[in-house]
């Protein structure tokens, strides 16, 4: 399986940070069919990135679920998509827990972002009060539930990010075992829902991922990729992360 290594750059990047995408792209291009590399950018810069790399997938981190509305400040999956968008997060915990995000929400917000012709990655992970008191598999195997989009889907189109809560910008990564144990349990989950497209959709890994501890990560069962926030920002620290995926 291909793996998907996807940047996630949050609230960073301007127009200064092109120099940036040119540079991602640049190398991606020389690992095409290797590993499949996007970057998910604050809206403001799809455009111009997509412009600036043609072939290369740029994308959203997050998305309305409504195909248009009085919906202010809010973007729809055809308006990312008009704009260069190939990809959009949907259900990162940080704005599940900032915009009270349901995972009936994420699972429209996916759906919409699928018929659309956008490519999905739907983000789970828990908390860790939730990880410490023993709950994790029980509480993230009932958010991929409740969260993954009803109906067939294309696992080229398709993927899952399991990103612990407490592993995001904290430098302190999931155990590799720990990432082994969760990914069988979303695949279980997957297999349910979907059947045999449910054992080809990529569970991508994310918190804290480094080019110190990418290529374990990458080497652990049931990991087909990774979602990764600070070490994406520039080429020196992602590339290396994309070059481990390869
Ligand atoms: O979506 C990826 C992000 O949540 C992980 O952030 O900085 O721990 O790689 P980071």
């Amino acid at each position: 399986m291909v793996k998907l290594v996807a940047g996630n750059w949050k609230m960073h990047g301007t127009s200064a940070d092109l120099g940036e995408v040119r540079a991602i792209a640049a190398f991606a291009a020389k690992y095409e069919g290797a590993v499949d590399v996007a970057l998910c950018l604050p809206a403001t810069l799809i455009h111009r990135a997509a412009e600036a790399v043609p072939g290369f997938t740029v994308g959203a981190q997050d998305m309305h679920a409504n195909e248009e509305g009085a919906h202010t400040g809010d973007l729809a999956a055809a308006m990312l998509h008009d704009a260069g968008a190939q990809i959009v997060i949907v259900g990162h915990s940080e704005r599940r827990d900032a915009h009270r995000e349901a995972d009936a929400d994420v699972r429209a917000k996916a759906e919409a972002g699928l018929r659309a012709g956008l490519k999905v990655i739907l983000c789970v992970g828990e908390s860790l009060e939730v990880r410490e008191a023993g709950r994790a598999e029980e509480t993230v195997a009932a958010q991929v539930d409740a969260s993954l989009p009803q109906g067939p889907v294309d696992p080229a189109r398709f993927s899952v990010a399991y990103e612990p809560i407490w592993a995001i910008g904290t430098g302190r990564v999931a155990e590799c075992g720990d990432i082994e144990e969760m990914h069988a349990a979303i695949r279980a989950r997957l297999v349910a829902a979907y059947g045999e497209a449910g054992a080809g959709v990529r569970i991508l890994y994310g918190g804290s991922v480094k080019a110190s501890n990418a290529a374990e990560i990458f080497a652990t069962p049931e990991v087909g990729g990774a979602l990764v926030g600070g070490a994406s920002l520039t080429a020196a620290d992602f590339l290396p992360i994309v070059e481990a995926g390869a």
